[in-house]
């Protein structure tokens, strides 16, 4: 069995939980976001994933992960991708992510590093904006980016 990029469905979400949580990313408001969340699939286990939710003209690129075996092998590159186009077809003109480790891989992107004051309106509401900006200790761990969507 060979490695697919699919929709995620209700009964990966543990697994999806688990990948997450092993990065130290918070494994949170997947079920909401479900019609908009992918996963690797390889052998018959989810071994990535990668969510977008759109607000508006904005959208936060989420819970970007490929299980260690499978780096290096262009699924990164895959669940990214998938998202902005899922994006950049529901109008959105702006995503907005948050990393730890990750900013030169989202940099490939066109990401660029933003302050939390550059997010804007739409996506002030998201659970990761209010999460983050409610917890200075941790936001000053992440950085923040922005890519400006080519329509
Ligand atoms: C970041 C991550 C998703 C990349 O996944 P991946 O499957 O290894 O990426 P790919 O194999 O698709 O890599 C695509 C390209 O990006 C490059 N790349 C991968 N990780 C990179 C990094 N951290 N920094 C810069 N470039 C990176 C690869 O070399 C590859 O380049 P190439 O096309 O020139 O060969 C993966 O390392 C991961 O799950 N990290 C831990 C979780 C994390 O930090 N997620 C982001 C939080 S929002």
């Amino acid at each position: 069995m060979g490695v697919v990029l699919r929709f995620a469905r209700p009964d990966d979400i543990p697994e999806i939980e688990r990948l997450l949580a092993a990065e130290w990313l918070p494994p949170m408001a997947i079920n909401e976001f479900l019609d908009s969340f992918w996963v690797i699939e390889s052998e018959g286990r989810v071994a990535g994933a990668a969510g977008i939710e759109v607000y508006d003209e904005a959208a936060v690129l989420r819970s970007v992960v490929v299980a260690p075996e499978l780096r290096g092998t262009g699924e990164g590159d895959h669940l990214v991708r998938t998202g902005l186009e899922y994006a950049r077809e529901h109008g959105a003109k702006r995503v907005y992510l948050f990393t730890m480790h990750a900013a030169p891989f989202f940099a490939r992107y066109g990401f660029e590093p933003v302050t939390t004051d550059d997010f804007e309106a739409a996506v002030r509401n998201s659970w990761q904006y209010v999460g983050l900006t409610e917890r200075p200790e941790i936001l000053k761990q992440m950085i923040p980016m922005r890519l400006i969507v080519d329509q």
